[in-house]
């Protein structure tokens, strides 16, 4: 984790690497402008040679001019400043740490005189601090020969000329912060190292200090709940599977109708029976990433005392083949009564969030449900890496899911869903039990979704949130290194925080 400090002048003797903020056309920031007329011209020389016009989010890397100590110039490219928002500052602080990190142990960055922007310079200010932590994030455990020059150094980000109402915004985007971490903690380490129990574990760890109370449900409890769908994936492992359930509540009032996360926690995805081909398969150590979204959402919630009484229920399992796992065509009960032909092993997602479903409107009488789940390979045939897909029974709660994600940059997009006995709803009807699941290969995102909406009670507000594709990226962007994305965390953070509180 990177510290945000504050100073109201710039440091001239100081070492640090140095960001100035440069609008359309050139056009210099107070604070780089004063750099400018000491350095006699240096830095408009520079940025000609470079072709470098104060484009949105482009940095121009710079020896720093004569007369300065700092270690190098970056200057962060606006665009119309007018126009620069929390996300426009985000990206540069993002861009400059990913730069900076095995370089700088601190970075400062000037808003002195920043001039009218789209938002509110402390709102600039601290979400350029955002940007930079967050991109800060990388798991080092198991380097253990890393050289001098590849081990990171970036510690400080020093925010020069930010107003005092700063300290409070940026204060809170860190607790946000540290829940994208945690996700991304969660879902970067190997199976061998995160299965359900030590899952629970390192989340209970985490969680209890801050407030959240936790509940854990063993295989023998799951028995006795008759969740015969999830312990039906779970029983070729030799980790048995676990439900752990998170609470905060920031209301006050116990009795407070909560909204219920709920998250696919495959700690491994090798298929079962119905096995996986080689390749690639170690990404199948991402399958609990919706589990992560909600731990590390939990984490964000409790961290900033959200005024909200917010579950989180995470559905561990461990998906193996062996002579004790479940076989295609096998029949199993779910926790709900409804039976369940088994035709693929490998479409067990579904088998572990239902019975979650189940026990959660059961335990908590939610009204409104959002679900994260890796569910299928098909969402990334539909929407790749960007977006995340949206089913949901309620306009009003995807509209609401689709203002937040706007805003903090997680993307969903809506995708169809039938009513009950519907088209697509039908698609899963088996000859031999209520249900079986597997749609077809067409729609297959769809189908599966189908299937979770069989186990809403009447009256529930439910969007599942399909992450196969959002919760890591192949290719990494200003926020996050490619890997894992901690998609989810700010997206519910941000519905929260416009919809649940206060
Ligand atoms: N965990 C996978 C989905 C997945 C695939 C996530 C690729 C991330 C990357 C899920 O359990 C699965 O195997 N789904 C099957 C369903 C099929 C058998 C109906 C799939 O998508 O192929
Ligand atoms: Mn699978
Ligand atoms: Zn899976």
């Amino acid at each position: 984790m990177t510290s945000v400090k504050f100073a109201d002048n710039r440091d001239a003797a100081s070492p640090a690497a140095l960001l100035l903020f440069v609008g359309d056309g050139g056009q210099l920031s107070a604070g780089a402008q004063a750099l400018e007329t000491a350095g006699s011209g240096q830095l408009g020389r520079a940025m000609k040679a470079a072709n470098f016009t104060g484009k949105k989010g482009k940095l121009l890397e710079l020896l720093a001019p004569a007369g300065s100590q700092a270690s190098r110039v970056l200057l962060a490219g606006l665009g119309d400043a007018a126009k620069a928002d929390a996300r426009t500052f985000e990206d540069l602080g993002g861009e400059a740490a990913a730069r900076l990190q095995t370089l700088e142990a601190e970075l400062v960055a000037d808003f002195t005189g920043i001039g009218d922007l789209g938002v509110g310079a402390d709102v600039a200010a601290a979400h350029f601090a955002h940007g930079a932590e967050l991109r800060s994030w990388r798991l080092d455990t198991y380097r253990t020969r890393l050289k001098e020059e590849q081990k990171p150094k970036l510690k400080t980000i020093t925010l020069v000329g930010a107003p005092k109402s700063t300290a409070a915004i940026a204060d809170r985007l860190q607790k946000v912060a540290e829940g994208v971490a945690f996700a991304k903690e969660l879902i970067t380490e190997p199976g061998n190292v995160i299965y359900p129990q030590s899952f629970v574990d390192r989340v209970k760890a985490k969680v209890e200090p801050l407030g959240i109370q936790v509940t854990v449900l063993d295989e023998k409890d799951l028995a006795k709940l008759g969740a015969g769908s999830m312990l039906g994936v779970g029983q070729g492992s030799v980790k048995p599977p676990r439900l752990l359930a998170m609470e905060w509540n920031g209301t006050g009032n116990p009795e407070a109708t909560p909204l219920a996360l709920v998250g696919k926690g495959v700690t491994f995805d090798t298929g079962g029976i119905s096995i996986k081909p080689a390749a690639g398969m170690e990404d199948m150590k991402w399958d609990m990433g919706g589990a992560g979204a909600v731990a590390g959402t939990m984490v964000a919630l409790a961290g900033r005392k959200a005024k909200a009484r917010v579950v989180g229920i995470c559905g561990l399992v461990e998906n193996m083949p062996d002579g004790n796992a479940q076989r295609p065509g096998d029949i199993v009960t779910s926790m709900s009564g409804q039976t369940v032909e088994v035709l693929n092993t490998d479409a067990e997602g579904r088998l572990v969030l239902n019975d979650c479903l189940t026990w959660t409107q059961r335990t908590y009488k939610p009204k409104v449900i959002v679900d994260f789940a890796t569910l299928t390979g098909a969402i990334i045939i539909s929407l790749a890496h960007y977006y995340a897909g949206v089913f949901s029974n309620s306009d009003a709660l995807w509209g609401k899911l689709d203002a937040a994600g706007k805003k903090v940059n997680d993307l969903v997009w809506r995708q169809p869903l039938s009513e009950p006995g519907g088209h697509y709803d039908q698609l899963i009807d088996s000859t031999i039990a209520d249900m079986k699941n597997l749609g077809t290969r067409e729609g297959g995102s769809i189908t599966a979704a189908q299937f979770l909406q069989r186990y809403i009670d009447e009256g529930v507000e439910w969007a599942h949130i399909d992450i196969a594709g959002a919760v890591w990226r192949p290719k990494g962007a200003p926020l996050h290194d490619k890997g894992a994305t901690g998609f989810g965390v700010r997206l519910i953070d941000q519905l929260v925080s416009d919809n649940f509180e206060g």
